[in-house]
């Protein structure tokens, strides 16, 4: 690759399509637009229609270009069509020095596959997440090490991260340990000033949110009946912001809608959502992104998977791994509302996902790459040895 002349600044098309995609590229877009050393260039697919417009203005993101891909109930195949036809026109007219895509979504595989198709490199952020089964989560593992294949930075959260990279061929030169953009962005919110508690009353606040795609089905309704059996203890309030998917509604709904600890509400813009983490006791979640953001509010996860692509908060103690039985989902969330020294010992666990600087060692790697001036140097990195 040509370094760009150092006086030119670098244009960089940012792909996002999905909630968590706008909330971890966004301190990236911010740090760029700030920057005289980058244009950002932000695509927004519209994957998440929604939930993807609630989150972008609030996150100062201004999206340059926007596609419509999103149709109800539209299956992976022609959402991934939709996506490389579109993303590829938009990479061909603008040509941007390079694309850089976040995550394991289907609007991130598309945006690298057509900045690969017109020869343009790739920078992946949160690369090298890996749960050794090529189809749980399903697609989003496969979606992850195709990503690996094609970028040309991979941006690693943690130093583990990184191992799987390498451990599959990447050169180590490509590889970078930065921590994970969601805490950058978490910590900038709790600057600027979180939301509103969804949370009511003064009972032991659990804050739920469920999604997956293999868990959808028999599995996600035997979740709901566990989390109706929790609300029966009657000294619980759940809170379930419930995602838009219309089969995630199927499966839910006709459970937990009418019982009266149960407060069931639309998706939180990221201010309220992170308000209402903040403000909860306990955290249920098949969520990739709320089981990094928790630890750093210090509340313990239950991780209602059977996989995860994120061992490090499970290895820090931050987060357990229970699975999808309800009858073992139940007993762990009592165990953590009545024990208080087993609560304790997660909620002061930690955060394993970085200190808050990911998004300048992402950009400092990138100037140094395309000749721009990094100016200052970036925060050392503790999760590199010396
Ligand atoms: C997708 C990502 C997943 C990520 C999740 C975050 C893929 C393959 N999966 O999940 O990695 O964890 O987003 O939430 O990319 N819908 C709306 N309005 C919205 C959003 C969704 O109506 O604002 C409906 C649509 O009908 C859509 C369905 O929800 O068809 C599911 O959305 P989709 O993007 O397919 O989500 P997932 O694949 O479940
Ligand atoms: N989130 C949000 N509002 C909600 C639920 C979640 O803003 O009602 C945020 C949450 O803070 C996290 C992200 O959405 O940063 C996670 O998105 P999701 O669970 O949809 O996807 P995943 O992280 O599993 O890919």
């Amino acid at each position: 690759m040509s370094p760009n002349a150092s006086t030119t600044p670098v244009r960089a098309m940012l792909v996002l399509g999905t909630r968590p995609e706008a909330i971890k590229l966004a301190p990236v877009a911010r740090a760029m637009a700030a920057s005289p050393h980058f244009t950002p260039l932000v695509v927004s697919t519209g994957q998440h229609r929604e939930m993807l417009q609630q989150m972008l203005e609030l996150l100062h993101v201004e999206a340059k270009f926007e596609l419509d891909v999103m149709r109800e109930r539209q299956d992976l195949a022609k959402l991934t069509a939709r996506l490389v036809d579109g993303l590829g026109e938009v990479v061909h007219a603008e040509r941007p020095d390079l694309v850089v895509v976040q995550g394991d979504t289907t609007s991130a595989l598309t945006g690298a596959l057509a900045a690969f198709y017109e020869h343009i490199p790739v920078a992946h952020v949160e690369a090298g997440l890996r749960t050794g089964v090529a189809d749980n989560p399903f697609p989003e593992e496969l979606n992850r090490r195709l990503i690996g294949r094609i970028a040309r930075w991979h941006f690693a959260p943690t130093p583990r991260a990184a191992g799987h990279l390498t451990t599959e061929g990447v050169p180590e030169a490509e590889v970078f340990v930065t921590g994970n953009t969601v805490i950058d962005n978490l910590l900038w919110v709790l600057r600027e000033g979180t939301g509103r508690n969804h949370f009511r009353t003064g009972l032991r606040r659990v804050l739920v949110t469920l999604h997956r795609r293999e868990n959808q089905g028999d599995t996600m309704r035997a979740m709901g009946k566990a989390l109706r059996r929790l609300a029966d203890r009657g000294d619980v309030e759940i809170v379930l912001p419930l995602h838009k998917s219309p089969a995630v509604r199927e499966a839910l709904l006709p459970e937990l809608s009418d019982h009266p600890d149960i407060r069931i509400v639309e998706p939180l813009d990221y201010l309220d959502f992170s308000a209402t983490l903040a403000g909860c006791d306990l955290v249920l979640t098949d969520s990739g992104g709320v089981q990094e953001e928790a630890p750093t509010l210090g509340k313990p996860a239950l991780v209602l998977r059977t996989t995860t692509e994120r061992p490090e908060a499970v290895e820090a103690g931050a987060a357990r791994l229970v699975g999808t039985d309800p009858q073992v989902i139940l007993d762990a969330a009592e165990r953590l509302l009545d024990d208080q020294d087993a609560y304790l010992r997660m909620a002061k666990a930690g955060n394993p996902f970085g200190d808050g600087h990911a998004t300048e060692r992402i950009l400092a790697q990138l100037a140094e790459d395309f000749g721009v001036d990094a100016a200052a140097a970036p925060t050392p990195n503790p999760l590199v040895a010396p």
